[in-house]
């Protein structure tokens, strides 16, 4: 099935939260039900975007500005919402993203403390004013969120401390509540597949209400 103009669905939460999880299994619920669907994630894409993430990541990068992190989170966006996101969505299809803006309000904005009306008129560049129709928030606590993922080799931004970790779990609900139309906050620790069913419903929803406009 295919809309006139695409739905963009995107996944926030702090590291270990399950937006992965839930990205593959949204894709799946949604390519079994026909629609076409185009998974991608953030930092990265494309291959230009897929570098600047390199080394947004890379541990090894200790050195790295804050202001320099939030231009190469912006240039990586540009890339890959230019090449992939945009024309995805004028083809007709869902786009589920792993990540998008919202990470940066939270992670340079809130937890490194950068002005937050500069990151507005950076992302609207950036992202050639495109906004995401529904951002589903995986909310979970920084301790759990740890436990989740001790088993992973942290990369420079896990690497933070929790105060840092703890900031972006607020931001993202400040956002939540600021964005009411577009977000969903969801309890990032109910088992998975309950959370799958609340998302494929409300994702569902949406493209039935979409159908009757
Ligand atoms: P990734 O391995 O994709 O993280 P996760 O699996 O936790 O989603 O790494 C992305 C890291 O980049 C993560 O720590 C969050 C951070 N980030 C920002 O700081 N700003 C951004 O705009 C984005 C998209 C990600």
């Amino acid at each position: 099935m295919e809309f006139m103009k695409g739905i963009f669905i995107t996944f926030e939460g702090i590291e270990g939260s399950g937006k992965s999880t839930q990205t593959t299994l949204l894709c799946a619920a949604l390519e079994n039900l026909h629609y076409k669907v185009f998974r991608t994630h953030e930092p990265g894409g494309p291959p230009i975007a897929e570098e600047i993430r390199e080394l947004l990541l890379n541990t090894k990068n200790k050195e790295m500005l804050p202001e320099t992190e939030l231009l190469l989170y912006s240039a990586s966006r540009a890339q890959h919402t230019g090449e992939w996101i945009l024309p995805a969505l004028k083809d007709g299809k869902i786009v589920v993203c792993d990540r998008y803006y919202d990470s940066t309000f939270a992670y340079q904005g809130a937890a490194r403390s950068l002005d937050m009306e500069f990151i507005r008129i950076l992302t609207d560049f950036a992202t050639y004013h495109t906004n995401p129709d529904l951002t589903f928030l995986l909310d979970l606590s920084v301790e759990e969120g740890r436990k989740r993922i001790k088993n992973r080799y942290p990369d420079r931004l896990e690497s933070e401390k929790d105060e840092f970790h703890q900031c972006v779990r607020n931001q993202y609900l400040a956002l939540a509540r600021e964005y009411p139309e577009r977000f969903v906050v969801l309890d990032g620790s109910l088992p998975k597949e309950t959370i799958h069913n609340m998302v494929l419903t409300k994702v569902l929803d949406y493209i039935g209400a979409q159908c009757e406009l």
